[in-house]
């Protein structure tokens, strides 16, 4: 849950705090007045990264206020993961951005340093921003991503939403270790290789002793010791290839460090067998929950239409209108689409919360502009919608519909006030 976003240089506001409730809080003004840049400073102060239109913002100065050298946010939030207060604190600047992780009301910092601040809030959430995105924000404009989705992208981005998805990202890491580990086993298994043929066209160390024997009976014969000595010098280098070849080709490197890369490969390739089996034994446990929860959401609003709307195992939706006829999502129209979004986001989080097995949801559900599309018939249900999202303890909705502004607990409202200057915040419960 948040509590508190306080913001500093950060896009149209100068400095400016919004404290949060649980509860729904709705967000109102009109285009341009700094909605959804609240939401995006939420994002950034968790993820360090913004996506618009499904697109990362790549300079962060883009987020700095025109005219400004730095930016700062700082956001309070309860973990889901302990149930304690959290307080992090990040400026931006065009050239680096650093931040600091607090626990409760402690001055000195917990964590810092951008990249482990990041590492410490994913796991303090439970998720990265890849299931923020899918379970809890749902971006302006993006809330029927899901239905544009392949059946594939979208059965990976609920595993993203159930907090599966790290088990896939795991597996491939494992992959890419395995790999170089049968790298480095074929080039020791080279470099014996190389060594044992080096090894066939040296002479023995039988032979190299006898050669010798052969001079020091050459030497006391002839007599001439001038004439023996680059022999011998030469000998001596050969018995030294000899022994060196002996040497690299019994060395640890070449044995133990095979045998130790072998056991890893096993240990690893068992490793990768049961995260690639994770996902699928979670996902099965959640997922009659969750068809069942879409569905009786689905209906509850298009019920006066549609008699059915089924999830299959490949995560292909289908809705089945009152002759029983099936509308593939395609075929579906706008406003449905963003019903069945709304549908499965809300049904992810309720069987989340009551079956969970990834760990706790993380509690707040962001949505920006859910009624876009939606017709004046259903308009009337989203309000009952996000106030039956009882499985939530905090929804944050940027709105321009008035019914939502009805129903929620607490209305912020930004007005605009001209060129350059901060909108004026007006907070109404
Ligand atoms: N770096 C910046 N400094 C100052 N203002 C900025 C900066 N970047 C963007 N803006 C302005 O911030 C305003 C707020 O944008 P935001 O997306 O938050 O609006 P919104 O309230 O969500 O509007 P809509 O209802 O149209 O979605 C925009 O008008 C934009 O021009
Ligand atoms: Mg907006």
């Amino acid at each position: 849950m948040i509590q508190k976003i306080a913001l500093k240089d950060f896009k149209v506001f100068h400095n400016q705090t919004f404290e949060l409730t649980p509860g729904t809080t709705s967000i109102v003004g009109p285009n341009g007045s700094g909605k959804t840049s609240i939401l995006e400073a939420i994002e950034f102060a968790l993820f360090r990264q913004i996506t618009r239109k499904e697109k990362t913002i790549k300079g962060v100065e883009e987020l700095i206020r025109h005219g400004r050298k730095k930016a700062t946010i700082e956001l309070e939030f309860v973990a889901p993961k302990n149930r304690r207060l959290y307080r992090v604190v990040r400026m931006i600047n065009p050239q680096r951005t650093s931040a600091d992780l607090y626990l409760e009301k402690r001055t000195e910092p917990i964590e810092s340093g951008a990249k482990r601040v990041d590492t410490e809030i994913i796991s303090l959430l439970g998720m990265d921003r890849h299931a923020f995105a899918a379970l809890t924000y749902v971006r302006q404009g993006e809330i029927d991503l899901l239905s544009r989705l392949s059946p594939k992208d979208r059965q990976e981005n609920l595993y993203d939403m159930m907090g599966l998805g790290v088990y896939s990202k795991t597996e491939s890491k494992v992959q890419k270790a395995l790999r170089e580990m049968k790298r480095e086993i074929e080039s020791i298994d080279e470099s014996r290789a190389r060594l044992t043929e080096i090894q066939d066209r040296l002479p023995t160390e039988n032979e190299v002793d006898n050669a010798f024997t052969s001079l020091d009976a050459l030497r006391a014969g002839v007599g001439n010791e001038d004439g023996i000595k680059p022999l011998e010098t030469l000998l001596m280098k050969v018995k030294e290839s000899v022994a060196k070849v002996q040497e690299e080709l019994a060395s640890s490197d070449l044995t133990d460090k095979k045998d130790e890369l072998e056991e890893d490969t096993n240990i690893a390739n068992h490793l990768k067998q049961l995260l690639s089996s994770i996902p699928g034994v979670a996902e099965e446990q959640l997922r009659p929950h969750i068809r069942h929860e879409a569905r009786a959401i689905f209906l509850r609003i298009f019920g006066d239409r549609y008699s059915d709307f089924m999830i299959d195992d490949g995560y292909d939706v289908a809705l089945y209108n009152l002759h029983g006829n099936r509308v593939s999502l395609r075929a579906a129209s706008g406003g449905e689409d963003v019903c069945v979004n709304f549908a499965l986001r809300v049904a992810v989080n309720t069987a989340l919360q009551k079956y969970s097995i990834a760990g706790s949801p993380p509690g707040v559900i962001i949505l920006d502009e859910p009624g876009a599309g939606l017709d004046a018939q259903r308009r009337r249900w989203l309000p009952e919608a996000v106030q039956g999202l009882d499985s939530v303890e905090q929804v944050i909705v940027v709105t321009h519909m008035e019914e939502l502004k009805e129903s929620a607990d607490r209305v912020i409202s930004l007005t605009p006030q001209g060129k350059g200057r901060q909108p004026l915040v007006d907070v109404s419960e």
